[in-house]
């Protein structure tokens, strides 16, 4: 069958004065529309974040997106190096993911149904354990707040079952792993816990990059999970030492405490591998990890799990529990599509090695800028396309970092964007698509912006 014509039976204008359409939601590209735009998120979503936004030179409207580039409404060319904050990796609307979606939208399959069988998604579950075989069951979601709630619920059920007196998670400082209640506490950072009451028991932190710490904690045998982002991204673009991730691999095999990464920002071919910890080889595996972002190719919100074999049957393996962990778009296969295409992108297009290979050139010349303004630029850290350059402090102790960010989107048309756990630190993150040229335009914005900010600020 088809659909009948639709038929309109009402003016949803005429019933409510300015009720804007989809189609003129979709046609808004002047410069009215572009006010009225922000005067509509100002006055109903959340108006400081946008605001804030707006204070660094960000918060425009694009007209167009491709590659790393996106257009404003004066036709002015900008470059994408903060990719929607970790999701634009595969480059802004690509277009072997889109066609996928678009082909998936056109073959009227059933999207949400919970109890359908879903031939997306199983897929895209299978194709994970086949890279990363140590990890056979996928539990998917929408974001990556929401996969680190589904791995501390699936780790507190697990240990319910075969660790029965422990009690605590045990996560680093400075990490950044969502903003749900558990993920805040999870999180490192006191400052996303203002207001909410007590903290939640069963959290302890210790410093990231620091085993021996995180080994006193699990001396006191009741850590149930370690949880860590193999690069942290929020706490401002922190490597750990080299041999930190396969050393707290040995420690929780040790204590019997599950080794679980959150490869959210960093993971999905970001740092130059497909997941962050397959730099150290098989020296790190952990028992679970979660993703979103890039799996997402920054255009339907997608995240999850991957969880090995003897985890997840710990925690969902039989009848009863099957059910704990359930959810109306947890298997929606506009998100399964999605992260299959983004999958087969990554892999067809070696993104990963793409990455590894042209990383280096830029790095160089980011320190090459660093060595110019040594007082600006402290220090230049990541790995693949996770970079952060960390700023120093005028005379007065204020951060050259909002201010270079700024000067690079407003006169050098670059967004970038602060770290949200380090003042301190501004990342830049380059995609798949982006050409030596780009990198060059980077640097001269870079190179400029701290130019303007030493005159301005002063030393
Ligand atoms: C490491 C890490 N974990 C979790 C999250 C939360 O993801 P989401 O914003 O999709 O909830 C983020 C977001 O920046 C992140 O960087």
């Amino acid at each position: 069958m088809s659909y009948p014509n639709f038929e309109k039976k009402q003016d949803a204008n005429a019933l409510y004065p300015g009720f804007i359409s989809a189609d003129e939601s979709l046609g808004m590209e002047s410069a009215e529309d572009v006010a009225l735009a922000r005067k509509l998120q100002l006055q109903h979503n959340n108006q400081y974040r946008t605001q804030a936004a707006l204070d660094i030179g960000a918060g425009d409207v694009a007209v167009k997106a491709e590659g790393c580039y996106w257009w404003d409404v004066n036709g002015v060319k900008h470059l994408d190096f903060i990719g929607s904050v970790g999701p634009a990796l595969l480059g802004l609307n690509n277009p072997f993911v889109i066609e996928k979606v678009k082909k998936y939208l056109d073959s009227h399959l059933i999207t949400m149904d919970p109890l359908m069988l879903h031939q997306t998604t199983s897929a895209f579950s299978h194709n994970m354990s086949l890279i990363t075989p140590y990890l056979s069951r996928t539990v998917l979601c929408c974001g990556g707040a929401e996969a680190n709630e589904t791995l501390l619920k699936m780790v507190r059920l697990a240990a319910y079952r075969t660790k029965k007196n422990k009690t605590r998670m045990l996560s680093t400082n400075n990490a950044f792993h969502g903003k749900t209640q558990a993920t805040v506490n999870l999180g490192g950072k006191d400052k996303w816990r203002m207001w909410q009451g007590p903290d939640l028991p069963g959290y302890c932190h210790v410093p990231y990059g620091d085993w021996k710490a995180a080994e006193e904690e699990m001396k006191k045998g009741d850590i149930i999970a370690f949880f860590c982002e193999p690069i942290q991204g929020e706490g401002g673009i922190n490597v750990p030492p080299d041999d930190y991730l396969p050393k707290m691999r040995e420690l929780c095999t040790k204590y019997d405490v599950y080794f679980c990464l959150d490869e959210v920002q960093a993971g999905s071919c970001r740092t130059g591998y497909l997941w962050a910890h397959q730099y150290y080889g098989d020296k790190a595996q952990p028992d679970a990890l979660s993703f979103a972002k890039a799996m997402s190719g920054s255009l339907v919100p997608t995240g999850g799990v991957l969880a090995s074999e003897e985890l997840y049957m710990a925690a969902y393996g039989n009848d009863e529990t099957a059910f704990f962990h359930t959810a109306t778009y947890q298997d929606n296969q506009i998100s399964g599509i999605t992260a299959l295409a983004c999958l087969e992108f990554m892999i067809e297009a070696d993104v990963p090695g793409t990455i590894r290979a042209n990383a280096p050139y830029f790095f160089d010349d980011l320190r090459k800028i660093q060595a110019k303004y040594p007082n600006v630029i402290k220090d230049v850290r990541g790995r693949g396309y996770m970079i952060g350059l960390e700023y120093g402090q005028n005379k007065n102790g204020d951060y050259y970092t909002v201010e270079v960010c700024k000067h690079m989107s407003v006169v050098g048309h670059v967004s970038t964007m602060f770290t949200i756990n380090n003042d301190a630190v501004c990342r830049i993150y380059p995609n798949y698509w982006a050409t030596k040229e780009d990198f060059d335009w980077a640097l001269r914005a870079l190179d400029e912006a701290c130019a303007y900010v030493l005159e301005t600020m002063g030393e």
